[in-house]
């Protein structure tokens, strides 16, 4: 198939085995499909066929090549991929399957391709903790490289709705299967030597991180993006088009509000549109709700989204990541 091509039918597929081989076959052949993983929808292509990764950017609308994240169906898979020193060797254990992905130096043998990797010495590696997924690349026989299954700038999607809104007719399938359990992509660790460096926060929380390993990991999550190692964390990559106010202790008249815990603040009464991520304050509950919670919003048509405060503990550090990323000037 010609996989720069970016118009395609998209197919619907289920969630089931004949939807898992289809989806299968269409990857092994070059083509690109959509599937759940536990964090976001990802868009996935055979990682080692540079073309269908070429694909991958088309139907984003990515502005440039950022590396991608190699899918692998179990441990024993990604350890072909990279080479993994102690600390990578003891978070594969403690996490995968899960929402924790590792930047490790690419193995001589590595299968993942130049463009997936964006030329880099180095490979990101995550086995997704969903059984569709793991199936499915398991069936595919190769890694398989997935971005978040939206268009670029967008939010990231947590169900096959929102995939299909931003790209139906620009890839050749999605798994539709629900929506996603976390809720926020995953958690990036570098091991390339030296103390582990959190790239970003995500669905591993930082704190059971660092029980693994026994240290704290070097924050690097909020370094320039001018920075060559993750160029996909562009400071505005969360974004919806509504301005995102943070930390609102007040709804101003005509914002829509994203609120967080029981108590309702100041003004609530004069919001637009109302929104709350748990009303328990739990923050786990709170990233499976986020980026469905910013769509929703973001197509009332209010010009303001204001955030009620979220603490900064387990999954409050990503969900607080990408509030800031979303809020961020463009
Ligand atoms: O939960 C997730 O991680 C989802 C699901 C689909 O697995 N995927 C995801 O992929 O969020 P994406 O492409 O939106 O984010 C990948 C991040 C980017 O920030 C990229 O810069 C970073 O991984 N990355 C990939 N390879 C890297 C490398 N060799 N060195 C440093 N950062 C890398
Ligand atoms: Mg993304």
């Amino acid at each position: 198939m010609n996989n720069t091509r970016v118009q395609r039918d998209t197919q619907r597929l289920a969630g089931d085995d004949e939807g898992v081989t289809t989806a299968a076959a269409i990857l092994r052949a070059g083509g690109l499909v959509a599937f759940p993983t536990e964090t976001v929808y990802g868009l996935g292509a055979d990682a080692t066929d540079f073309r269908a990764v070429a694909a991958i950017y088309a139907a984003k609308g990515r502005p440039r090549f950022n590396p991608l994240i190699a899918h692998c169906a179990g441990i024993d898979a990604a350890r072909r991929e990279g080479m993994f020193d102690a600390p990578a060797l003891a978070l594969a254990r403690a996490f995968w399957p899960g929402p924790l992905t590792l930047v490790v130096p690419a193995s001589p043998g590595c299968g993942v391709c130049d463009l997936a990797r964006a030329g880099l010495d180095s490979v990101a590696l995550r086995v997704p903790d969903h059984p569709l997924a793991r199936d499915l690349i398991t069936r595919v026989g190769r890694p398989v490289a997935a971005p978040s299954a939206n268009r670029s700038g967008h939010v990231s999607p947590t169900t096959p709705e929102h995939v299909l809104s931003d790209l139906d007719g620009r890839i050749d399938a999605v798994i539709a299967a629900g929506p996603t359990r976390v809720g926020v992509e995953s958690t990036i660790v570098a091991c390339l030597g030296g103390a582990p460096r959190l790239l970003r926060a995500g669905g591993a929380p930082r704190a059971l991180i660092e029980a693994a390993i026994g240290r704290n990991l070097v924050d690097e999550t909020s370094t320039s993006e001018a920075a060559p190692l993750a160029p996909g964390r562009l400071a505005a990559h969360y974004a919806p088009n509504a301005r995102v106010r943070l930390d609102a202790q007040v709804i101003r008249p005509g914002e829509a509000a994203l609120l967080f815990g029981p108590s309702p603040p100041a003004g609530i009464e004069d919001a637009a549109a109302v929104l709350n991520l748990s009303v328990a304050g739990d923050v786990t509950e709170a990233a499976a709700n986020l980026f469905a919670a910013l769509r929703a919003l973001d197509a009332t048509g209010a010009r303001v989204i204001a955030t009620s405060p979220i603490p900064e503990t387990g999954l409050g550090e990503a969900i607080r990541d990408r509030l800031r990323r979303a809020a961020a000037d463009r």
